[in-house]
């Protein structure tokens, strides 16, 4: 296992008087493709807010890049998010803007480079993610599967050492997810990324985790690799990886 660029101890979590997580403990690895998994309702996403800082928990720590980031004040919590990126479950682009221009906010937020350098970084990322053509879109021009790339575009603007994606590859077409995969994929490989990803898409588990956290009810029910997941004789794991649409296909 590489060493973590996430810790999380004793995570204690919950809305109001409704617990959501608790004793959770994880490593996320760098330079790996992290699955978080569960059905749905069980808190990954609570979780992968609490990995950003969004939430606070009632208990626990929580190291990003060895800083635990409950003792940070604001702007050294901004230091270290700049490192992460995140492509939220909805996707979150602003409608009345271009697809550019989208992707500018964070270069613009974070960053003191010239207007040439932000637009040809865009232009760079627009690539990355095969979307060079819909510099001038607007959101609501782009098809639902160009919007999680352009999301993506965004989410790597600024070249993060940790990418967050919740629900990358949901309800994209088999094909298309595939390709969001093989990106995905690049990121952790060419350019070194460590990858979070929230899912429910086995396929897409199946080619590109390297390792496999499953929420149980508030807790953490397995954490370990891909093939360990798929040797495992915990019965929620066995019937998530059983219930893909090629097995039910083949039944
Ligand atoms: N902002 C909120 N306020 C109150 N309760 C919330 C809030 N967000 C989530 N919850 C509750 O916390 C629990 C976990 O929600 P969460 O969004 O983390 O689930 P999830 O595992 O991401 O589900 P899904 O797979 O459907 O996205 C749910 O019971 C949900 O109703
Ligand atoms: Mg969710």
């Amino acid at each position: 296992m590489n060493l973590p660029v996430i810790e999380i101890r004793n995570l204690k979590s919950a809305y109001g008087d409704q617990l959501v997580l608790q004793e959770v403990n994880l490593q996320i690895p760098a330079n790996e493709i992290t699955a978080i998994l569960g059905t749905s309702g069980c808190g990954k996403t609570t979780l992968l807010k609490h990995m950003i800082g969004l939430l606070k928990p009632l208990e626990g720590e929580i190291q990003i890049l060895g800083k635990s980031i409950l003792e940070l004040d604001e702007n050294e919590l901004n230091d270290v998010l700049k490192k992460a990126g995140v492509l939220f479950q909805s996707g979150a682009l602003l409608n009345s803007i271009s697809l550019a221009d989208n992707i500018a906010i964070p270069l613009e937020q974070h960053t003191n480079l010239s207007k040439d350098m932000i637009e040809f970084i865009i232009k760079q990322k627009l690539e990355l993610v095969g979307l060079s053509h819909a510099y001038h879109y607007l959101p609501g021009e782009l098809s639902g599967g160009m919007r999680k790339r352009a999301a993506l575009a965004r989410a790597i603007a600024l070249d993060p050492v940790i990418l967050f994606a919740d629900e990358p590859g949901a309800g994209l077409d088999p094909v298309t997810a595939a390709s969001l995969d093989q990106l995905l994929l690049s990121l952790k490989e060419k350019l070194g990324m460590t990858l979070v990803m929230v899912t429910h898409e086995t396929a897409s588990i199946k080619r590109i985790a390297d390792r496999i956290i499953y929420l149980g009810k508030n807790r953490v029910l397995f954490s370990g690799t891909l093939r360990e997941a798929l040797e495992s004789d915990i019965p929620a794991l066995i019937t998530f990886f059983n219930s893909d649409s090629s097995q039910k296909s083949k039944a």
